[in-house]
Protein backbone atom coordinates (compact mmCIF):
# COMPACT_ATOMS: atom_id res chain seq x y z
CA UNK A 1 0.00 0.00 0.00
CA UNK A 2 1.29 3.59 -0.47
CA UNK A 3 0.71 6.05 2.39
CA UNK A 4 -0.21 9.86 2.06
CA UNK A 5 0.80 12.30 4.48
CA UNK A 6 -1.25 15.99 4.68
CA UNK A 7 -0.74 18.24 6.94
CA UNK A 8 -3.66 20.63 8.40
CA UNK A 9 -3.94 24.08 6.75
CA UNK A 10 -5.31 27.27 8.56
CA UNK A 11 -6.36 29.53 5.85
CA UNK A 12 -6.57 33.86 5.63
CA UNK A 13 -4.27 34.78 8.81
CA UNK A 14 -6.54 37.49 9.69
CA UNK A 15 -6.21 39.93 7.09
CA UNK A 16 -5.47 37.44 3.63
CA UNK A 17 -9.29 36.31 3.36
CA UNK A 18 -9.07 33.56 0.52
CA UNK A 19 -5.64 34.37 -0.35
CA UNK A 20 -2.35 33.14 2.30
CA UNK A 21 -3.04 29.96 4.04
CA UNK A 22 -0.23 28.14 6.04
CA UNK A 23 0.54 23.99 6.92
CA UNK A 24 0.82 23.04 10.20
CA UNK A 25 2.24 19.92 12.04
CA UNK A 26 -0.70 17.99 12.25
CA UNK A 27 -1.33 15.07 9.81
CA UNK A 28 -4.05 13.02 8.28
CA UNK A 29 -2.41 9.63 7.38
CA UNK A 30 -3.74 7.86 4.30
CA UNK A 31 -3.43 4.39 2.62
CA UNK A 32 -4.51 3.39 -0.39
CA UNK A 33 -4.29 0.39 -3.36
CA UNK A 34 -6.12 -0.32 -6.00
CA UNK A 35 -9.14 -3.06 -5.31
CA UNK A 36 -12.36 -4.55 -7.60
CA UNK A 37 -14.57 -2.73 -5.27
CA UNK A 38 -14.58 0.19 -2.84
CA UNK A 39 -12.96 -0.85 0.73
CA UNK A 40 -12.86 2.15 2.95
CA UNK A 41 -12.03 2.39 6.89
CA UNK A 42 -10.77 4.07 9.51
CA UNK A 43 -7.83 3.27 11.71
CA UNK A 44 -8.88 5.45 14.04
CA UNK A 45 -12.54 4.47 14.98
CA UNK A 46 -14.11 7.51 13.18
CA UNK A 47 -17.45 7.56 11.32
CA UNK A 48 -16.58 7.98 7.68
CA UNK A 49 -18.53 7.68 4.76
CA UNK A 50 -17.60 4.46 3.24
CA UNK A 51 -18.56 4.83 -0.44
CA UNK A 52 -18.55 6.87 -3.58
CA UNK A 53 -18.95 10.04 -1.65
CA UNK A 54 -15.67 9.46 0.39
CA UNK A 55 -13.90 12.52 -0.22
CA UNK A 56 -10.56 10.79 -0.71
CA UNK A 57 -11.89 8.43 -3.06
CA UNK A 58 -14.19 10.97 -5.10
CA UNK A 59 -10.55 13.32 -5.50
CA UNK A 60 -9.05 10.21 -6.38
CA UNK A 61 -11.38 9.48 -8.86
CA UNK A 62 -11.61 12.73 -10.48
CA UNK A 63 -7.75 12.28 -11.07
CA UNK A 64 -8.27 9.00 -12.89
CA UNK A 65 -10.89 10.84 -14.99
CA UNK A 66 -8.57 13.56 -15.75
CA UNK A 67 -6.07 10.74 -16.81
CA UNK A 68 -8.61 8.82 -18.83
CA UNK A 69 -7.98 5.88 -16.82
CA UNK A 70 -10.46 3.67 -15.23
CA UNK A 71 -10.51 2.93 -11.75
CA UNK A 72 -11.44 -0.20 -10.84
CA UNK A 73 -12.03 0.92 -7.38
CA UNK A 74 -9.87 1.24 -4.25
CA UNK A 75 -8.86 0.21 -0.50
CA UNK A 76 -8.56 3.06 1.44
CA UNK A 77 -7.72 3.42 4.98
CA UNK A 78 -7.53 6.48 6.88
CA UNK A 79 -6.57 8.23 9.77
CA UNK A 80 -7.48 11.45 10.54
CA UNK A 81 -5.76 13.67 13.06
CA UNK A 82 -7.17 16.93 11.99
CA UNK A 83 -10.22 17.03 13.60
CA UNK A 84 -13.17 17.96 10.94
CA UNK A 85 -14.62 21.15 10.52
CA UNK A 86 -12.78 23.43 12.91
CA UNK A 87 -11.45 25.68 10.38
CA UNK A 88 -8.58 23.41 10.07
CA UNK A 89 -8.26 22.45 6.14
CA UNK A 90 -9.65 18.90 6.89
CA UNK A 91 -11.56 18.63 3.44
CA UNK A 92 -8.33 19.73 1.62
CA UNK A 93 -6.55 17.02 3.36
CA UNK A 94 -8.96 14.61 1.94
CA UNK A 95 -9.10 15.91 -1.54
CA UNK A 96 -5.26 16.36 -1.71
CA UNK A 97 -4.80 12.81 -0.20
CA UNK A 98 -6.89 11.23 -3.29
CA UNK A 99 -5.44 13.69 -5.47
CA UNK A 100 -1.62 12.80 -4.84
CA UNK A 101 -2.81 8.98 -4.06
CA UNK A 102 -4.12 8.60 -8.02
CA UNK A 103 -1.58 10.18 -9.14
CA UNK A 104 1.17 7.51 -7.39
CA UNK A 105 -1.06 4.75 -8.58
CA UNK A 106 -1.19 5.70 -11.89
CA UNK A 107 2.66 6.47 -12.30
CA UNK A 108 3.23 10.13 -11.61
CA UNK A 109 1.46 11.51 -14.72
CA UNK A 110 0.98 14.94 -13.35
CA UNK A 111 3.48 17.10 -10.95
CA UNK A 112 2.88 19.21 -7.99
CA UNK A 113 1.93 22.02 -9.70
CA UNK A 114 -1.05 20.34 -11.60
CA UNK A 115 -1.77 19.13 -8.64
CA UNK A 116 -2.18 22.90 -6.94
CA UNK A 117 -4.33 23.25 -10.38
CA UNK A 118 -6.39 20.53 -9.57
CA UNK A 119 -7.16 20.59 -6.07
CA UNK A 120 -7.99 24.29 -6.17
CA UNK A 121 -10.48 23.18 -9.28
CA UNK A 122 -11.81 20.69 -6.95
CA UNK A 123 -11.90 21.86 -3.69
CA UNK A 124 -12.63 25.85 -4.61
CA UNK A 125 -10.21 27.05 -1.86
CA UNK A 126 -6.97 27.47 -2.90
CA UNK A 127 -5.65 28.88 0.31
CA UNK A 128 -6.24 25.73 1.84
CA UNK A 129 -5.63 23.39 -0.54
CA UNK A 130 -2.15 24.75 -2.36
CA UNK A 131 -0.49 25.10 1.33
CA UNK A 132 -1.82 21.28 2.16
CA UNK A 133 0.26 20.33 -1.01
CA UNK A 134 3.63 22.96 -0.84
CA UNK A 135 3.72 23.27 3.32
CA UNK A 136 5.11 26.44 4.12
CA UNK A 137 3.61 29.81 4.11
CA UNK A 138 1.69 30.19 0.92
CA UNK A 139 0.42 33.31 -0.78
CA UNK A 140 -2.02 32.37 -3.98
CA UNK A 141 -4.18 34.24 -6.34
CA UNK A 142 -6.38 32.09 -9.39
CA UNK A 143 -6.70 33.27 -13.00
CA UNK A 144 -8.10 31.10 -15.25
CA UNK A 145 -8.64 28.20 -13.24
CA UNK A 146 -4.63 28.40 -12.65
CA UNK A 147 -2.74 28.63 -9.27
CA UNK A 148 -0.48 31.40 -9.04
CA UNK A 149 1.72 30.86 -5.94
CA UNK A 150 4.65 31.34 -3.48
CA UNK A 151 5.60 29.32 -0.77
CA UNK A 152 8.17 30.76 1.80
CA UNK A 153 9.29 29.25 4.91
CA UNK A 154 8.05 30.93 8.22
CA UNK A 155 10.87 31.84 10.71
CA UNK A 156 11.94 28.92 12.78
CA UNK A 157 10.95 30.66 16.78
CA UNK A 158 7.16 30.81 15.66
CA UNK A 159 4.43 28.62 16.88
CA UNK A 160 0.89 28.49 16.20
CA UNK A 161 -1.37 27.90 19.44
CA UNK A 162 -4.34 26.43 18.02
CA UNK A 163 -7.30 26.80 20.03
CA UNK A 164 -9.87 24.07 18.80
CA UNK A 165 -13.78 24.56 19.99
CA UNK A 166 -16.11 21.56 21.09
CA UNK A 167 -18.05 22.77 17.98
CA UNK A 168 -18.34 22.83 14.19
CA UNK A 169 -19.07 25.28 11.75
CA UNK A 170 -19.58 24.50 8.38
CA UNK A 171 -17.62 26.69 5.50
CA UNK A 172 -20.56 27.89 3.92
CA UNK A 173 -22.84 28.81 6.60
CA UNK A 174 -19.48 30.85 7.76
CA UNK A 175 -19.64 32.22 4.18
CA UNK A 176 -23.12 32.79 3.74
CA UNK A 177 -22.91 35.84 6.10
CA UNK A 178 -20.28 37.83 4.46
CA UNK A 179 -21.25 41.09 2.37
CA UNK A 180 -20.91 40.30 -1.74
CA UNK A 181 -19.07 44.27 -1.87
CA UNK A 182 -16.91 45.99 0.46
CA UNK A 183 -15.46 49.55 0.38
CA UNK A 184 -12.30 50.59 -0.90
CA UNK A 185 -11.24 51.99 2.63
CA UNK A 186 -11.51 47.72 4.16
CA UNK A 187 -10.22 46.68 0.77
CA UNK A 188 -7.10 49.01 1.71
CA UNK A 189 -7.07 48.32 5.16
CA UNK A 190 -6.72 44.22 4.53
CA UNK A 191 -4.92 44.49 1.62
CA UNK A 192 -1.82 46.32 3.13
CA UNK A 193 -2.40 44.48 6.66
CA UNK A 194 -1.89 40.67 4.24
CA UNK A 195 1.02 42.07 2.61
CA UNK A 196 2.48 42.85 6.14
CA UNK A 197 1.60 39.80 8.08
CA UNK A 198 3.25 37.21 4.73
CA UNK A 199 7.00 39.74 5.41
CA UNK A 200 6.70 39.13 8.58
CA UNK A 201 6.13 35.63 9.02
CA UNK A 202 8.76 35.22 6.78
CA UNK A 203 11.32 37.71 8.27
CA UNK A 204 10.15 37.14 11.69
CA UNK A 205 8.80 40.58 12.60
CA UNK A 206 6.97 39.07 14.85
CA UNK A 207 6.12 43.07 16.06
CA UNK A 208 4.14 44.10 13.48
CA UNK A 209 1.46 40.82 13.65
CA UNK A 210 -1.12 42.32 16.07
CA UNK A 211 -1.67 45.30 13.28
CA UNK A 212 -1.29 42.57 10.72
CA UNK A 213 -3.53 40.46 11.75
CA UNK A 214 -6.93 42.61 11.81
CA UNK A 215 -9.58 42.18 9.11
CA UNK A 216 -12.40 44.05 8.16
CA UNK A 217 -13.48 41.35 5.70
CA UNK A 218 -14.69 38.46 7.34
CA UNK A 219 -13.63 37.88 10.81
CA UNK A 220 -16.44 40.86 12.21
CA UNK A 221 -19.53 39.05 10.46
CA UNK A 222 -18.23 35.12 11.45
CA UNK A 223 -17.74 35.82 15.00
CA UNK A 224 -21.85 35.64 16.53
CA UNK A 225 -21.04 31.86 15.07
CA UNK A 226 -17.90 31.44 17.68
CA UNK A 227 -19.46 31.89 21.46
CA UNK A 228 -16.44 33.08 23.89
CA UNK A 229 -14.25 34.31 20.95
CA UNK A 230 -13.54 37.73 22.49
CA UNK A 231 -12.47 36.11 25.56
CA UNK A 232 -10.80 33.30 23.56
CA UNK A 233 -8.68 36.74 21.81
CA UNK A 234 -8.54 38.52 25.24
CA UNK A 235 -6.88 35.30 26.84
CA UNK A 236 -4.44 34.53 23.77
CA UNK A 237 -2.97 37.81 24.05
CA UNK A 238 -2.74 38.34 28.06
CA UNK A 239 -0.48 35.03 27.83
CA UNK A 240 2.05 36.63 24.90
CA UNK A 241 0.32 35.88 21.56
CA UNK A 242 1.99 38.27 18.95
CA UNK A 243 -1.45 37.94 17.03
CA UNK A 244 -4.53 36.14 17.40
CA UNK A 245 -7.20 34.83 14.44
CA UNK A 246 -9.90 32.81 13.40
CA UNK A 247 -8.59 29.85 11.28
CA UNK A 248 -9.67 29.57 8.07
CA UNK A 249 -13.67 30.06 8.23
CA UNK A 250 -13.40 29.43 11.81
CA UNK A 251 -14.55 28.14 14.89
CA UNK A 252 -10.89 27.34 15.62
CA UNK A 253 -8.44 30.45 16.75
CA UNK A 254 -5.20 30.92 16.27
CA UNK A 255 -2.60 32.48 18.34
CA UNK A 256 0.64 33.16 16.71
CA UNK A 257 3.46 32.80 19.46
CA UNK A 258 7.17 32.50 20.13
CA UNK A 259 8.55 29.28 21.51
CA UNK A 260 9.16 30.83 24.66
CA UNK A 261 5.52 31.08 25.55
CA UNK A 262 4.45 27.83 24.74
CA UNK A 263 4.72 26.12 28.15
CA UNK A 264 2.51 29.50 29.37
CA UNK A 265 -0.05 28.46 26.87
CA UNK A 266 -0.01 24.67 27.77
CA UNK A 267 -0.31 25.65 31.20
CA UNK A 268 -3.11 28.33 31.26
CA UNK A 269 -5.23 28.43 28.23
CA UNK A 270 -7.49 26.15 28.84
CA UNK A 271 -7.84 26.53 32.03
CA UNK A 272 -8.35 30.34 32.04
CA UNK A 273 -10.90 29.84 29.55
CA UNK A 274 -13.25 27.37 31.81
CA UNK A 275 -12.56 29.60 34.35
CA UNK A 276 -14.21 32.28 32.23
CA UNK A 277 -17.20 29.88 31.87
CA UNK A 278 -15.97 28.28 28.55
CA UNK A 279 -15.48 24.81 28.59
CA UNK A 280 -14.42 21.71 25.78
CA UNK A 281 -11.64 23.90 23.88
CA UNK A 282 -8.86 22.02 23.28
CA UNK A 283 -5.46 23.76 22.47
CA UNK A 284 -2.65 22.17 20.06
CA UNK A 285 0.78 24.27 20.02
CA UNK A 286 2.12 23.31 16.39
CA UNK A 287 4.61 24.94 13.88
CA UNK A 288 4.75 25.55 10.55
CA UNK A 289 4.73 22.55 8.55
CA UNK A 290 7.88 23.24 5.21
CA UNK A 291 7.25 20.03 3.03
CA UNK A 292 3.56 19.72 2.26
CA UNK A 293 1.99 16.03 1.53
CA UNK A 294 4.02 13.46 1.02
CA UNK A 295 3.58 9.96 -0.25
CA UNK A 296 5.62 7.16 1.14
CA UNK A 297 5.40 3.57 -0.16
CA UNK A 298 5.21 1.64 3.27
N1 LIG B 1 -10.76 31.47 2.86
C1 LIG B 1 -11.85 30.57 3.12
C2 LIG B 1 -12.86 31.28 3.99
C3 LIG B 1 -11.31 29.36 3.81
O1 LIG B 1 -12.47 32.03 4.87
O2 LIG B 1 -14.06 31.09 3.78
C4 LIG B 1 -12.30 28.26 3.85
O3 LIG B 1 -11.68 27.09 4.30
Amino acid sequence: MIRIQVPATSANLGSGFDSLGIALTLYNQIWMEEEDGIFISSRDGLDVPTGEDNLIYWAAKQLYNECGAKLPGLRIEQQSDIPMTRGLGSSSACIVAGLLGANRLLGNPFDRHEIVNLANRLEGHPDNTTPAVLGGLVASAVENRRVYSVSVPVAPKIRFAVLIPPFELKTEVARGVLPQEVSRQNAVYNLSRSALITASLFSGSLENLRVAVQDTLHQPYRAHFIPGMEQVFRITYELGSYGTYISGAGPSIIAIIGDEVSQDFENYAVTRLEEKGISGWQLKILKSDSHGAAVFLD
